[in-house]
């Protein structure tokens, strides 16, 4: 008995000790001041596993396979994602965030398809990563997924190609 008291007079004494600590604005909150390693490895962990989880019941579409959801996705990665993540031949624009948007050409392997999916679909809390639902459509978030998938092995004329739009008019 005197065990368990002990227990709970320490845990409740460390979580008084956790809320003085945010409430004396010591805290800095700043994106300049960038998380240490621990802070960094669990939100790394926390969004491993939650991707993970949440996507693992989504069905893929057979339409993946097809070259113009590759085509569509492209188009689509181009005018939404390109601006903070780069692209291939294209270094990521965001660079003043925190955390930073990462260079998707080099990261994009550790996620796959449907995994991709979710997290364009629902972006990710405190982060900058928006979240694409209301936006666009399944259909468009999977052919995004698809290409996002793909584009750590396209070289920037392949990007290119795929990503212009043909049925744009030209200017004259
Ligand atoms: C306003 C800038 C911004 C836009 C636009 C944006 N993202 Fe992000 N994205 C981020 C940031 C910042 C992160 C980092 C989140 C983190 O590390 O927790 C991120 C994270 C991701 C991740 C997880 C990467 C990883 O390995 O940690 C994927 C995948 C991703 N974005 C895909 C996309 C796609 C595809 C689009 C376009 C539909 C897109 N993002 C649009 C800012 C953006």
């Amino acid at each position: 008995m005197k065990t368990l008291s002990t227990v709970v007079l320490t845990l409740v004494g460390v979580a008084l000790v956790c809320y003085a600590y945010l409430l004396s604005g010591w805290y800095n909150i700043g994106a300049t001041a960038h998380h240490n390693a621990l802070t960094l490895s669990v939100l790394d962990l926390t969004l491993d596993r939650s991707v993970a989880h949440h996507a693992s019941g989504l069905q893929t579409p057979a339409t993946v396979q097809e070259p113009a959801t590759l085509r569509a996705g492209a188009r689509l990665y181009s005018q939404r994602c390109q601006g903070c993540h780069g692209a291939p031949g294209i270094k990521p624009g965001a660079t003043s965030m925190y955390p930073q948007a990462p260079d998707l050409t080099k990261e994009a392997n550790e996620w796959s398809v449907p995994q991709l999916f979710w997290i364009v679909k629902n972006g990710i809390k405190m982060s900058g990563m928006p979240k694409y639902e209301g936006t666009l459509k399944d259909e468009e978030i999977w052919a995004i997924a698809t290409f996002t998938a793909e584009s750590p092995k396209l070289n920037p004329a392949q990007y290119q190609d795929l990503s212009f739009d043909s049925t744009a008019v030209a200017p004259h």
